[in-house]
């Protein structure tokens, strides 16, 4: 979703800023501009309808724009529909100010009538053109640029990550950020601002992040910092330690693929450092055993493919703790008045860290007295600070929209709080614990083991590539692991796919089952492998056309029904998701690249979704 950088330093900024605004383009984004303070007065504004590749062949890679300071967007249109004159950035009427945004101004209507009444014509349809009007409107009062940056704060209501050019004040950018993205790069006498650190890294990795209510003044000096009461601000910095090749595709096709491969990896990375002679010791988290004990109630609140995850955990959770866990979606959370006290955990997952609804729920349970223990891929994000506790996936950058490394570790690292909670609670069977750590020891070699046979997906997606819908079935864990399957395909292949638990179909959806219905059969949950069986055989009746997902010690079995049938490795139930979902995910992955999708950057849809 939308992405901001700006620059300032000694070289040339436009190159700079459409190289970090290509480094953001998987985020997902309609139209995309600079803004550059020229050398000969004033701000030079580039803006574009489209892909990023518009905007460079119109500034012949920025090399038109002169001038060391600048600002860069790509939009994700809320307010208005993708234009030119709707991209960002918005130069104020007299042209003094030039603002990109991220965010909704959720009061635009009436600070837009105000302006209006005062004489100000607007160009654009869109929320954020306010805030540079509104900039101008004050600066003519004050002739303060951070003063009238101030007011216009205090005027506004939403959210929004700003960055801010001012004509009369040509050696600064001004940046403010309230529940949206904002990070601060520290270089050598230059320094940056993005909503990702994928789009400066190249240049720096010392790193802070903005909170709510920052305001940030950029020069070739450093950067200061302020509170919203204008109080000084010391940031603390991080240093990003992986590399620049991470983000990028090195040889494969697409970022997909490439992450979908990365998974072996990435696991170990996320589980290796949490087993220590064979039991799940979570270092990284505060949470003791008391406290552990102590809670009542819990919640698993995400959105998309992390709330899937959350739907795996419920299952295996329950079952390692005895406990009741309720798996929410953070959109509905946050308005449901959620029954919360501080006997509540509430487990957040987010690979971004900045999902706008999951960020509010978070809030929302927090407020009521809940302990937060988030699970998070993007180091110092939004969530992960404003969490009691975090433990992150170490996926490394995910790029594509589809997330795959980042589902798969969530999942192992959400196992391993069951596992632990399940000891301190003692109602793990101690039998299945070690069968559990052998398995997730084993995670990473099985991982391997399937992605080294994915020949057969490919051909079953290079014939099946044409259907209009396609069902995913499944019970239990094979339920859950069918709803990320389902939004892998339909995210990424625009096909339309349900996924249903198959005790359900005989309760209505079998009546869409027909002849050449695609229905893709989950059976890898050996406990209910029979009934998995059944509804097989009740789907095949009607005409389905069946592709089965098993265990390899259920293959031949299967293979009696269905002459279409993957396997993975067995393991210990819990673990089943994770080796499950590779195959899917490479499913979805071939028949949208049979459709020629554009596979990294699906329609519609942004990387994370910070608006709500
Ligand atoms: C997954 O493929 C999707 N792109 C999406 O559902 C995603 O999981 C969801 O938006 C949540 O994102 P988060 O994990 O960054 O919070
Ligand atoms: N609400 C703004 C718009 O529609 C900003 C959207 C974004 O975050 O890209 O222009």
């Amino acid at each position: 979703m939308c992405g901001i950088v700006g620059f300032v330093g000694k070289q040339q900024a436009a190159p700079i800023l459409l190289d970090g605004l290509s480094r953001l383009e998987y985020r997902g984004y309609d139209s995309a501009g600079v803004a550059v303070v020229s050398p000969d007065g004033g701000i030079d504004v580039q803006k574009s309808k489209g892909r990023l590749q518009v905007l460079s062949d119109l500034i012949h890679g920025g090399e038109d724009m002169k001038g060391c300071i600048g600002i860069g967007h790509t939009r994700w249109a809320t307010h208005g529909a993708p234009s030119d004159v709707n991209s960002h950035p918005h130069l104020s009427e007299g042209g003094k100010f030039a603002v990109i945004h991220n965010g909704i101004i959720e009061n635009y209507v009436e600070i837009k009538e105000f302006l209006i009444h005062q004489g100000v014509h607007f160009r654009s349809e869109t929320d954020s053109e306010v805030v540079a009007q509104l900039l101008e409107f004050y600066y003519n009062e004050c002739h303060d640029f951070l003063e009238a940056v101030g007011r216009v704060l205090r005027r506004i209501e939403g959210a929004y990550a700003l960055g801010m050019l001012c004509a009369d004040c040509p050696d600064r950018i001004i940046a403010a950020r309230k529940d949206a993205p904002l990070l601060l790069g520290y270089g050598d006498g230059e320094y940056f601002i993005a909503s990702d650190v994928t789009a400066i890294i190249k240049h720096t990795r010392e790193v802070a992040y903005m909170e709510d209510g920052e305001i940030a003044i950029l020069t070739t000096d450093g950067i200061v910092v302020e509170d919203a009461l204008q109080q000084p601000v010391e940031k603390q910095r991080h240093h990003i330690d992986w590399e620049v090749s991470a983000a990028e595709k090195g040889g494969y096709p697409h970022f997909m693929l490439k992450e979908i491969f990365e998974q072996p990896e990435a696991l170990r990375r996320a589980i290796s450092p949490r087993l220590k002679d064979g039991r799940v010791t979570l270092d990284d988290m505060k949470l003791s055993a008391e406290q552990i004990r102590n809670f009542s109630r819990i919640f698993i609140v995400a959105c998309g493919s992390s709330y899937h995850v959350g739907m795996v955990g419920k299952y295996n959770l329950e079952h390692l703790m005895r406990r009741s866990v309720e798996v929410c979606l953070a959109s509905e959370f946050r308005y449901s008045d959620p029954i919360i006290d501080d006997h509540t955990l509430v487990i957040v997952i987010s690979q971004s860290g900045e999902t706008l609804d999951t960020m509010a729920a978070l809030r929302e349970a927090k407020a009521r007295g809940a302990y937060i223990l988030s699970i998070v891929n993007v180091v110092g994000s939004s969530i992960a600070r404003e969490s009691d506790d975090v433990l992150y996936t170490w996926a490394g950058p995910e790029i594509a929209v589809a997330t795959t490394k980042a589902y798969s570790t969530q999942l192992a690292v959400l196992d391993m709080i069951g596992l632990a909670f399940g000891e301190a609670l003692g109602t793990v069977d101690s039998a299945e614990y070690d069968a559990a750590v052998e398995g997730l020891q084993k995670l990473p070699e099985q991982l391997e083991e399937v992605l080294a046979n994915c020949a057969d997906i490919q051909k079953f997606a290079s014939e099946h590539f044409n259907h209009n819908s396609i069902f995913f079935i499944g019970r239990n864990l094979d339920y859950a692991l069918g709803l990320e399957g389902s939004l892998k395909l339909k995210e990424i292949s625009y096909i339309h796919s349900e996924a249903y638990a198959s005790g359900e179909l005989k309760h209505g959806t079998i009546s869409l089952i027909e002849d050449g219905t695609l229905v893709v059969a989950l059976g890898t949950y050996g406990r209910l492998f029979d009934k998995a069986m059944s509804n097989v055989v009740e789907v095949k009746a009607r005409g389905a056309d069946v592709l089965a997902l098993t265990t390899d010690a259920h293959r031949a079995e299967m293979e009696k029904t269905v002459p279409n049938v993957l396997s993975i490795p067995n393991t210990v139930d819990m673990l089943l998701p994770s080796l499950g979902v590779v195959p899917l995910q490479l499913f979805s992955y071939y028949v949208a690249l049979q459709r020629g999708c554009d596979i990294d950057k699906p329609r519609n849809l942004a990387k994370s979704v910070t608006v709500e």
